[in-house]
């Protein structure tokens, strides 16, 4: 089965015939919800709300830890992220869709492993390659029977938010290497490696990132809405392509 982590302007997959909810308990608190699960055809696919179903909970109060848990508690075997994101590279103006393949971590303060604790033993993930590859080829090949256009790579900035950030701080991610920036990829994407579970993310562009082309100024909060609502229809189409390849191939 796979899961689903919808992300700000996706709280709920429509078109999903939803069969069951379930609350699940974990070691490390509750997830973000209940997790829903129903059907794309005959294929069986979970889905999370990572900001809670009514959006309440911000990048650093979402219990990443329990989400991942759950998913694999319930028996997830593959999960797809969906991201929005402000775009960077020249490439990944507003409304633009992306398939990561890096990420540069510059969030703190956020529980970033399962294995701390006097009764965790120490563990180091290998995390030279953060998406997992078939799972990003997998959204590709989704989003190319969706005729979906898309960018195949990108470098996803996660920074700490809720504030959105400085134009001086997007000129340093640039010169880090950075295509996008989002506040929710870490440490959700190094959890699921630490639980051994397939992992990538589909990204939306919804704003130029701060100082950048429209948003030189300022970010206009009050457009985002629009490219969000109809960025989200395309990412759906891509998920319900992804669902039913899932399950071709599983
Ligand atoms: N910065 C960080 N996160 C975001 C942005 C941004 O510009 N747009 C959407 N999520």
């Amino acid at each position: 089965m796979l899961a689903i982590i919808g992300g700000t302007g996706l709280s709920r997959l429509a078109d999903l015939d939803i069969t069951r909810r379930e609350i699940v308990r974990t070691p490390f608190g509750e997830p973000s919800g209940p997790l829903t699960f129903g059907k794309v055809g005959d294929a069986e696919v979970c889905f999370l709300a990572r900001h809670g179903y009514g959006h309440t909970l911000a990048p650093h109060e979402v219990n990443y830890r329990a989400n991942l848990w759950a998913i694999r508690e319930v028996g997830a075997r593959r999960v797809v992220a969906v991201n929005s994101v402000g775009g960077i590279a020249p490439a990944l103006g507003p409304g633009v869709i992306a398939i990561p393949d890096q990420i540069i971590d510059y969030t703190w303060g956020r529980k970033h492993t399962f294995f701390e604790g006097p009764e965790a033993p120490v563990k180091h993930a290998d995390f030279t390659h953060p998406y997992c590859a078939v799972t990003r080829k997998l959204l590709a090949d989704a989003a190319n029977r969706a005729g979906i256009p898309f960018v195949d790579h990108g470098v996803y900035a996660a920074t700490q938010g809720p504030r959105l950030e400085t134009a001086a701080e997007i000129a340093r991610l640039q010169r880090d290497g950075a295509s996008m920036v989002g506040m929710t990829g870490m440490p959700e994407a190094v959890l699921a490696r630490e639980l051994d579970l397939p992992y990538a993310a589909i990204a939306l562009s919804v704003n130029h990132a701060a100082g950048l082309g429209d948003s030189k100024d300022a970010i206009q909060l009050d457009e985002l809405q629009a490219v969000l609502d109809a960025g989200m229809r395309q990412v759906l189409r891509v998920l319900g392509a992804a669902v039913a390849l899932h399950q071709d191939n599983a």
